[in-house]
């Protein structure tokens, strides 16, 4: 795979890194099934959804959500099991007792923007309490044997940038490796992210730094790497039924039947992981984003939303694959739209 080198492209730590892209951490989205699909094309580092130390009980163990969260496949390495939280305590007890899973990397959201979870002083609300950061870090660089990552936004809103506070921070204390959302939290997903910002982390610490936000396409990976010099490019939303861009191929470059199969492939392995009712309904959210162009896509998407029936669910995707093949031309040309 082309992605795929013999050679590390960097470490985290000791850890190696076998390549240059990676699958974001997506809540509801980067389970088992898809991570394990992403890194068959090449994504690099295998991260958890976000996962609340909340979720812990004291004595570390996860409820059943939470413990489905933190399974691994075999094909996935490095293992990186985000957290997040805003109790100091919590936070270090739990991932000191998180590395009986055998994680390869353990890191810490400090990025998410949700309400809830900012406002209380955890994801980017954690950016707001610099010392805060200091602290976790080095005693979460202490007490693990495992690296220990970040994964950061810019500042919390456009008058409190402190990215470049923040990374030095991470870096003074033991972190191995800083993945930056190129926005603030203020911003959530509006406007565009900031590359120039990364490139100015880049430049100030020595840890490898991860390009991210807006990286839509095959093109666009070059382009963050020439404006930023990061090390490692991940990418969310636009991996979203789209797990080829791991390959660095661009999804209009896949054929048809390819996409058709892919998809079948990857809702048979939600079956299997999540049971057979909970898989179809969970899978529908995938199925909509591989569902793009060609004759009819927009009425099947919105059938395929509404389906909860396995057996109905495959005819449409039967119907689909032959309405793709009869008007294959048209749908190699369609423009790929990023919802
Ligand atoms: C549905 C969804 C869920 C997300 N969940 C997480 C999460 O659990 N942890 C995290 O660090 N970031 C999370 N993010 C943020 C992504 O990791 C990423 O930083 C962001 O989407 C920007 O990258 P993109 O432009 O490539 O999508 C989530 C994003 C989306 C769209």
């Amino acid at each position: 795979m082309e992605t795929q080198t013999r050679q590390p492209v960097f470490y985290v730590r000791d850890v190696p890194v076998y390549g240059d892209l990676m699958l974001a951490p997506m809540d509801g989205y980067s389970d088992l099934p898809f991570r394990a699909l992403c890194a068959e094309f090449g994504s690099a580092m295998s991260y958890t959804e976000f996962v609340s130390v909340d979720g812990l009980s004291r004595r570390g163990e996860p409820d059943e959500i939470t413990a489905r969260k933190l399974q691994f496949d075999a094909r996935e390495y490095p293992k990186v099991i985000q957290i997040y939280g805003h109790d100091e305590e919590r936070l270090v007890e739990s991932a000191r007792r998180l590395q009986d899973l055998s994680p390869d990397i353990i890191d810490l959201n400090l990025g998410c923007y949700v309400r809830k979870i900012a406002e209380r002083g955890a994801g980017s609300g954690m950016l707001r309490e610099p010392g805060k950061i200091a602290r976790v870090f080095a005693r979460l660089t202490r007490a693990l044997h495992v690296p220990v990552t970040a994964k950061i936004r810019l500042g919390w809103d456009e008058r409190t940038r402190n990215y470049l506070e923040v990374a030095h921070i991470l870096e003074e204390n033991g972190a191995s490796l800083i993945a930056v959302h190129a926005r603030t939290k203020a911003q959530g997903y509006t406007g565009s992210a900031d590359w120039n910002a990364i490139a100015e982390i880049k430049q100030a610490v020595k840890i490898p730094v991860i390009g991210n936000g807006d990286v839509k396409t095959v093109a666009d990976i070059a382009r963050i790497k020439a404006q930023t010099g990061c090390d490692g490019v991940m990418i969310g939303r636009a991996a979203i039924g789209n797990p080829w861009i791991f390959a660095r191929q661009d999804r209009e470059q896949i054929p048809p039947a390819e996409r058709i199969a892919l998809m079948r492939r990857h809702l048979a392995r939600h079956l299997e992981f999540y049971g057979a009712r909970a898989g179809l309904i969970l899978f529908r959210k995938h199925a909509y984003r591989y569902v793009q162009g060609g004759r009819g896509a927009a009425a099947l998407r919105h059938a395929l939303m509404l389906c909860d029936d396995l057996r109905a669910f495959e005819r449409l995707l039967d119907e689909y694959a032959a309405e793709l093949n009869a008007y294959a031309p048209i749908c190699q040309d369609s423009p790929i739209v990023l919802e």
